[in-house]
């Protein structure tokens, strides 16, 4: 009995720890779900489906299929109920939302590139620890220098690309126009603004500014896919598309105040200078610039998706996430004044600043 009472347990895992360990599962359920179409066959469906009426839809397997499904219930995606002897399952509310194409906060669109480039670079992230480079040339065999024209090497892989910025930007692009008084300026242009998602959140907030996105041409010419509806923005019309590139200055829209939205963190050091010198020399004095970023914090200790975004950028594209203090330094070099950064979303934070 003695031996029994001062018998030593080994310490239980942790449930965050577990979390941590089985993370990257989680995100592969919820990658296969939506490759496989699981939310959108069970929203197009009338009633809840069987396990075995969405295998025959899919063509699969119905033991793994009914695996991935209960997997699915377990992290609240799908509901599960029983009638009579059947189990029956059903998009959960989240599903709804997010997880299917009709819905207009659908992030399928954001789910396909984080689960088909994403995923492949992050595992990765050894070997970009080890050499402090982008794994473009051990993934694809190609220098990051080839970054959006890989993005855009087909109308299919630019429509998702443009559909994943489209749905990482849609709640941030809201959230920063309502948070930044950007009343001063009637023109505006968003400089790799992609299709217009923070354009069309600006105009909506600056009824009186005209705003010019400026994009390199394969994003343009797929900008009119995600125009809204002029209910749901009735001041499109303050909405122009315009194909530029930001290393030449002179293919540059002229306005009053410029917008860099998740952009100056795709790029190496000497870019980004290059960028802000052209933004700099484009802007009239008393023009401003609104940087469109993740802002970590000062100790670089958080927040954990800018620094999940941090490494992202180190894998894939050369550039990195910056501190409040690191973007006043770095726009004080190129000649910015009056910086002021302002934490508004996980997502997307905002830096403003002036041309004197
Ligand atoms: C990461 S996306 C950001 C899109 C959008 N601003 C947002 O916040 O979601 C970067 C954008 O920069 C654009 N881009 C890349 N190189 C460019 C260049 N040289 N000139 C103009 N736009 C460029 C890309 O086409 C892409 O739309």
């Amino acid at each position: 009995m003695g031996e029994r009472k001062t018998t030593q347990f080994p310490s239980p895992m942790p449930e965050k720890f577990i979390k941590l360990l089985e993370g990257f599962r989680v995100s592969k359920v919820l990658f296969a779900a939506c490759e496989l179409s699981i939310f959108d066959k069970l929203r197009s469906a009338s009633v809840p489906q069987s396990a075995s009426e969405i295998t025959q839809t899919l063509s699969s397997n119905l033991d793994a299929t009914t695996r991935l499904m209960d997997t699915l219930v377990a992290m609240e995606l799908l509901e599960k109920s029983k009638q009579g002897d059947r189990w029956l399952y059903n998009n959960s509310e989240m599903a709804t939302k997010f997880l299917t194409t009709e819905s207009p906060d659908s992030a399928l669109g954001l789910i396909n590139l984080e689960n088909n480039i994403s995923y492949h670079f992050y595992g990765n992230l050894e070997s970009a620890v080890k050499e402090g480079e982008t794994q473009w040339e051990r993934i694809y065999g190609k220098s990051s220098e080839e970054v959006f024209k890989e993005h855009y090497s087909t109308e299919d892989d630019t429509l998702r690309f443009m559909s994943a910025m489209h749905c990482n930007s849609l709640y941030g692009s809201y959230a920063v126009a309502k948070a930044m008084d950007l009343s001063e300026y009637s023109s505006c242009c968003d400089l790799g603004g992609a299709v217009g998602t923070l354009a069309y959140a600006l105009c909506q907030f600056n009824p009186k500014m005209k705003i010019t996105v400026c994009d390199l041409e394969p994003a343009v010419s797929l900008a009119h896919h995600f125009r809204p509806s002029v209910e749901a923005c009735p001041n499109q019309a303050n909405v122009s598309f315009a194909v530029g590139d930001f290393f030449k200055p002179e293919t540059l829209p002229k306005a009053e105040l410029y917008v860099l939205s998740h952009v100056l963190h795709d790029w190496s050091e000497d870019k980004v200078d290059l960028i802000l010198s052209n933004v700099y020399k484009c802007l009239p004095s008393g023009g401003g610039l609104l940087i469109c970023e993740q802002i970590l914090n000062e100790d670089k200790s958080g927040p954990l998706p800018a620094l999940l975004n941090c490494l992202l950028m180190l894998v894939e594209t050369g550039g990195k996430e910056r501190s409040a203090s690191e973007y006043k330094l770095l726009l004080e070099k190129h000649g910015f004044v009056d910086v002021q950064a302002k934490k508004v979303y996980f997502s997307k934070d905002a830096i403003l600043c002036k041309k004197l």
